[in-house]
């Protein structure tokens, strides 16, 4: 696959829009595409680009999609600190933003700054806290409201994974938008996943969606990893105590009813939310705090789901 540079769709300007300031050597997103206009005239549909049924990427040990059927729930959170905590433990680590609807790693992760691309028309991943990030965000500039067609969206996903000089990695963490759509799709088409981590919150309501995500990861073959359940209490940093505010253990209810692993909770704090803004994971920036210790108990279980299922092939798909 190459990049596709401005002018090589070869439509007429007045059908393509206005250009965006997106990167430059990246595929440019029209005006109309991205503000939600709609176009006057439909372009005619173009015929599919002939693309591989899946990238393989030898190199990468381990290719993990966090995902949720709700949004809000923190899944680029845990993501970011999953990821923080898996290099920590010594593991080569990469993070993919693959959330076209609402880009926030590079925002979590600190970094303002557009990749690089090599001689040999590859994307150099960016390196933030001993982690490769890459981002679906670097393709379009961020203030711009992205509505993405399908086409668009199936081969920015693809060009991610194969256009990316990811290197050597035991780990390749691929953060999901919300919900059961589109990305997901691609996703599995063009790779084969190791699997899934669910994140929820412990309510009810919030239980609801996670049987949706498993449901759809059911039916496209991919075995979920385990269940993180994110917000689960808050612990008062004066007295200690410990306040179920969302009820008390429904991720871990619905990880035994499901039969997957529990991976952990993950404590409702101002930090973590505060360390996500400032571009500084709680787990880069205080890796000694009860609430990296929580992400850290995430990536030990889930390292032993790893090496237990030994080959990707032996995990178990609902
Ligand atoms: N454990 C936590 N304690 C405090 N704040 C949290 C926690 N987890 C996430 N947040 C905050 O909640 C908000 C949503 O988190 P995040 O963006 O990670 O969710 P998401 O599931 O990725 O959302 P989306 O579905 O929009 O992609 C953010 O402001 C984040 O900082
Ligand atoms: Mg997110």
């Amino acid at each position: 696959m190459r990049f596709l540079k401005k002018g090589d769709d070869k439509k007429p300007k007045s059908e393509s829009g206005s250009e965006t300031k997106g990167h430059p050597d990246l595929k440019v997103i029209s005006g109309s595409q991205i503000s939600g206009k709609q176009p006057q005239r439909q372009a005619p549909p173009q015929p599919q680009q002939q693309q591989p049924q899946n990238i393989t990427l030898p190199n990468i040990k381990y290719k993990i999609a966090v995902a949720s059927g709700k949004g809000g729930v923190g899944k680029s959170t845990v993501a970011t600190n999953l990821a923080i905590s898996l290099a920590n433990a010594g593991g080569a680590v990469g993070l993919m933003d693959a959330d076209a609807y609402g880009p926030s790693i590079p925002t979590m992760m600190g970094i303002q700054e557009q990749p690089k691309v090599s001689p040999e028309r590859k994307l150099i991943p960016l390196v933030r806290h001993n982690i490769k990030l890459m981002s679906i965000g670097f393709m379009v500039p961020e203030e711009q409201a992205m509505i993405w067609r399908g086409p668009m969206l199936h081969s920015s996903i693809r060009q991610l994974l194969s256009d990316v000089e990811w290197g050597e990695l035991d780990y390749l963490i691929i953060d999901l938008p919300p919900g059961t759509g589109d990305v997901a799709l691609s996703l599995t088409q063009a790779i084969p996943l190791t699997g899934a981590l669910i994140v929820t919150t412990p309510q009810d309501v919030a239980l609801a969606d996670v049987r949706r995500g498993v449901a759809m990861f059911e039916r496209l073959g991919v075995p979920i990893l385990g269940i993180i359940e994110n917000m689960s209490y808050f612990l008062c940093p004066h007295c200690n105590e410990k306040t179920e505010i969302f009820r008390k253990d429904g991720g871990k209810n619905t990880s035994e009813r499901f039969g997957v692993a529990f991976l952990g909770q993950i404590p409702l704090d101002a930090e973590v939310c505060t360390a996500g803004d400032i571009g500084v994971p709680i787990v880069a920036g205080h890796p000694e705090s009860p609430q990296s210790e929580a992400f850290g108990v995430v990536a030990q279980e889930l390292e032993t789901v790893l090496e237990e299922s030994g080959d990707e092939d032996e995990l178990t798909i609902l």
